[in-house]
């Protein structure tokens, strides 16, 4: 979907698949899966002149974070050769609860990129027929019509 949107991207990865893990990383903050997590303070933190009193739930946006313009320089660009030499991006959590999964995430996202710029080279999204997944805090699809416009030889 995402790459329907940008279809410059879609080109420049095409070109030049050594771009794919930047994809990827791309992806992860500019689409975060995961867009927001429930966690207890364990302390009172205060953040920007507010204090978070101790025990409290707290509703962390990640997906919002990814997109901070005080952490990403044009933060609502979707670039994947951004420089990514400053602030990383929260897509996995943070700390010693973060996702204990995400190597197999980012290599199977890897593995999934390379198929479709071989599968499907130029493309349009049928953005009408998407049908979204039905979970809180997942922001994905669970169909994305396809037409396909070109293959490789
Ligand atoms: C793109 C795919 C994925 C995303 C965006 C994602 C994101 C996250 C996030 C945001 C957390 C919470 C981290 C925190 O509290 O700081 C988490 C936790 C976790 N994830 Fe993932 N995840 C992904 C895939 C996976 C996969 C493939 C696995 C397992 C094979 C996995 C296993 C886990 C586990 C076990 C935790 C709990 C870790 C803990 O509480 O110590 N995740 N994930």
């Amino acid at each position: 979907m995402t790459f329907a949107r940008y279809p410059d991207q879609w080109t420049k990865l095409r070109e030049d698949r050594s771009l794919i893990p930047d994809a990827v990383e791309e992806l992860l903050r500019f689409e975060s899966p995961n867009q927001y997590n429930v966690r207890y303070s364990m302390r009172d933190v205060e953040l920007h002149g507010v204090t978070i009193p101790a025990g409290k739930p707290v509703f962390l946006l990640l997906g919002s974070a990814n997109r901070d313009p005080a952490a990403f320089e044009d933060a609502d660009v979707f670039d994947i050769e951004r420089d990514r030499s400053g602030p990383q991006s929260l897509a996995f959590g943070l700390g010693i609860h973060s996702c204990l999964g995400a190597a197999l995430a980012r290599m199977e996202s890897a593995l999934a990129l390379g198929h479709l710029l071989e599968f499907m080279p130029e493309f349009e999204v049928d953005f009408d027929n998407c049908q979204r997944v039905s979970m809180q805090n997942v922001a994905g699809y669970d169909s994305v019509p396809v037409r396909v416009r070109a293959r490789l030889q």
